[in-house]
């Protein structure tokens, strides 16, 4: 794959398009663009991390409001099975994400990672998933038709340093000798092979979209800090899930949580462009937010919660009859008790040289995406499509659903681990 043309861009630029483009030439050029950082080195003794896999947010920053800061680089590397799982298989798979472990610090400065498998993964035992694992085959949860995750498994890496994910990525799949200047000595390639059609790419943070206006669908008006495309801060700590709540917690998968990823293209220029900040606010949180200035330029006004009221959440049909609904305030409508369903690990992409969404997000089962989901796309509502939420503005084009096993069973787990 051509290599991006380091003259015509930004450091950071020209360090997000070598993520995006992958490969052992990217790892070469990304090493030689001497990033200075020392990345801390991991854990001697890897059993020592947490059984959940997704126990992320103990080992990540928060910003000044107390919000969990993602690691602003990921890839998302499909993969799919060589032969049928053998206890050979699993002791490599084992073996090579413990050295992982070993060579990069459980953190945003080291490496985060998780390892999920999809329901075409468990077809191939005899044994079904036990009745705790709500993970169906994935299907087109609204209108959209659109493409389905049928590979095995995806290896969702994320770190605050793009070299990290790529050499992870490349260690594991023969293409770099060293893991943070540790030997490599189990790869993954006798196991899996990487679905390079599947592989998806991306970053979240501060500033980082707006370093991306050379893609000729993303216009100079995205605002400079925002964390996200669409401009405004997201995951604020009231609106997502805790890791408790998305955790299977009883059956042989204890510990274990869904996975959906929802990939979608975002009509950036028409957002920014064609509306105003207010309909902006009143189309991503919601009117009263916009009527009463409450998030300012970024939503930097909001602190620590998207200022989502009980009232406010109520409010949605009615403001719907009044013309505009907000997103936040529509998906709000799925919480329970008031508490969120779903614990959003997403990031943006220029994957296609289009700015997009790789939405993903935990849950208990993936029946709780499908409710959030069709709540968030609220067909309920009586208001113009243009103005029901963000929801004219992302195309979605592919999902998938997966198994995040516990750490003790992330290798080649069998549909009934109890039975195997
Ligand atoms: C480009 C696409 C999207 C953008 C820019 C976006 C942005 C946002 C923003 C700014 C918020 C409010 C701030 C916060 O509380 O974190 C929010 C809340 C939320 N969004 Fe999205 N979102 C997108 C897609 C989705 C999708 C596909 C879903 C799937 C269900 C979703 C589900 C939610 C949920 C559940 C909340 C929190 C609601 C609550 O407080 O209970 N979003 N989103």
């Amino acid at each position: 794959m051509t290599l991006p043309d380091r003259s015509a861009l930004s450091r950071r630029d020209y360090l997000r398009s070598l993520v995006a483009v992958g490969g052992a030439s990217a790892l070469a050029a990304c090493t030689s663009e001497g990033d200075d950082v020392e990345i801390p080195s991991g854990t001697d003794d890897p059993d020592s991390l947490p059984e959940r896999q997704h126990a992320w947010n103990d080992a990540l920053t928060r910003d000044d409001d107390g919000n969990v800061r993602p690691p602003e680089h990921h890839v998302l590397v499909a993969l799919s099975l060589v032969d049928d799982p053998t206890d050979e298989a699993r002791e490599r798979v084992e073996a090579a994400l413990q050295e992982l472990e070993r060579a990069y610090e459980w953190s945003n400065e080291g490496l985060l990672f998780t390892l999920g498998y999809t329901p075409a993964y468990f077809d191939r035992f005899d044994g079904s998933l036990p009745d705790e694992v709500d993970l169906p085959e994935p299907r087109a949860v609204i209108g959209h038709v659109d493409a389905f995750d049928e590979f095995d498994a995806l290896l969702h890496l994320a770190s605050d340093h793009s070299q990290v994910v790529l050499e992870a990525e490349e260690g594991l799949f023969g293409e770099a000798d060293e893991f943070n200047g540790q030997e490599i000595e189990t790869d993954l390639m006798d196991v899996f092979e990487r679905v390079d059609d599947h592989r998806r790419t991306g970053f979240v943070g501060p500033g980082l979209p707006a370093e991306h206006t050379d893609i000729s669908g993303v216009p100079d008006s995205v605002p400079e800090d925002a964390p996200f495309f669409m401009g405004f801060r997201s995951g604020f700590a009231e609106s997502q899930a805790t890791e408790d709540r998305v955790t299977i917690e009883d059956g042989p998968f204890a510990g274990a949580t869904t996975q959906h990823v929802e990939s979608m293209t975002i009509q950036l220029r028409t957002w920014l462009e064609q509306d105003s900040h207010y309909q902006r606010v009143a189309k991503m949180f919601s009117p009263e937010h916009a009527d009463e200035d409450l998030t300012g330029d970024i939503g930097e006004a909001l602190g620590g919660s998207s200022g989502l009221t009980d009232e406010r959440i109520e409010a949605t049909e009615s403001d719907a009859r009044g013309g505009v609904v907000g997103h936040a305030q529509k998906a709000a409508r799925a919480r329970e008790d008031g508490d969120p369903l779903l614990l959003r690990r997403d990031f943006n992409t220029v994957d296609g040289d289009t700015p997009g969404l790789h939405f993903l997000s935990l849950q208990a089962g993936i029946e709780e995406f499908v409710r959030v989901r069709e709540a968030m796309e609220g067909d309920d509502l009586d208001a113009p499509n243009a103005n029901n939420g963000i929801r004219s503005y992302i195309f979605p084009n592919q999902r998938g659903n997966y198994l995040v096993p516990p750490r003790s069973l992330r290798a080649l787990p069998a549909a009934a681990p109890d039975e195997a």
